[in-house]
């Protein structure tokens, strides 16, 4: 499974890049709104720390607005993939994006029929949205579950991307389904490599190794 970060955040992506785990970047408006660089500027930086694909976000709600602000966005790096949300509007202009060659990740997915569609007009991600689901009280991970499925029913090309991933168990669970790609928040990240009886383990070996030196030295 690949990991990408979702964050605007240059230092996030430096220090999750330097672990040399990283395969790609998500952003979305919220999260450029955080930064205080101009949006366009910042996904520039951004391409330039990572190889792999970096999602940047339409504005714009319909096809030709959307269609437009694609073309913008796809010129600032070869490795620019266009996000667009799961409506109608959206289909309409995957479509167009895919005859220019140009990478959608459709976004803001929440149900099994969404998923369906934007594979059908050549979208090259969907991104289900775990965590929202879970919070109106609806298992999210049942819903990777139900594209994974369907993508193999039809030998489907779209990749999934879980997107909104709060805790280390979604990530897990991505990947026992099968899921191509997590897009994961940074303090997500961080925690992922953290185990308390690896410290422990850690601080016994070194204590151990302090006591053996000390004895012989005393030898
Ligand atoms: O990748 C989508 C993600 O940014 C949404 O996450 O936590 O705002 O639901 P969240």
């Amino acid at each position: 499974m690949k990991l990408f970060i979702d964050t605007a955040n240059l230092e996030e992506i430096k220090r999750a890049n330097s672990y040399g785990i990283l395969d790609g970047v998500t952003t979305n408006p919220t999260l450029l709104s955080r930064e205080k660089n101009e949006p366009m500027s910042q996904l520039k930086k951004i391409c330039e720390i990572v190889d792999g694909p970096v999602s940047a976000e339409v504005i714009a709600l319909d096809a030709e607005g959307m269609i437009k602000e694609a073309k913008e966005r796809a010129k600032i790096a070869s490795n620019i993939v266009i996000k667009i949300p799961c409506t109608v509007d959206g289909l309409k202009a995957t479509k167009e994006l895919k005859s220019l060659n140009i990478k959608t990740n459709l976004t803001l997915c929440f149900s099994p029929s969404q998923a369906l569609l934007v594979a059908k007009a050549g979208a090259t991600y969907v991104s289900p949205f775990v965590g929202r689901l879970d919070d109106i009280s609806t298992e999210g991970m049942n819903l990777v579950d139900d594209i994974k499925l369907i993508y193999e029913n039809y030998g489907i090309p779209t990749q999934i991307i879980v997107a909104s991933i709060r805790h280390p168990l979604h990530f897990v669970e991505s990947a026992r389904i099968g899921a191509d790609i997590a897009t994961v928040p940074f303090a997500v990240i961080e925690k992922l490599m953290k185990h308390p009886l690896t410290d422990i383990g850690i601080e016994k070996f070194l204590d151990d190794w302090k006591k053996l030196k000390g004895n012989l030295q005393k030898k």
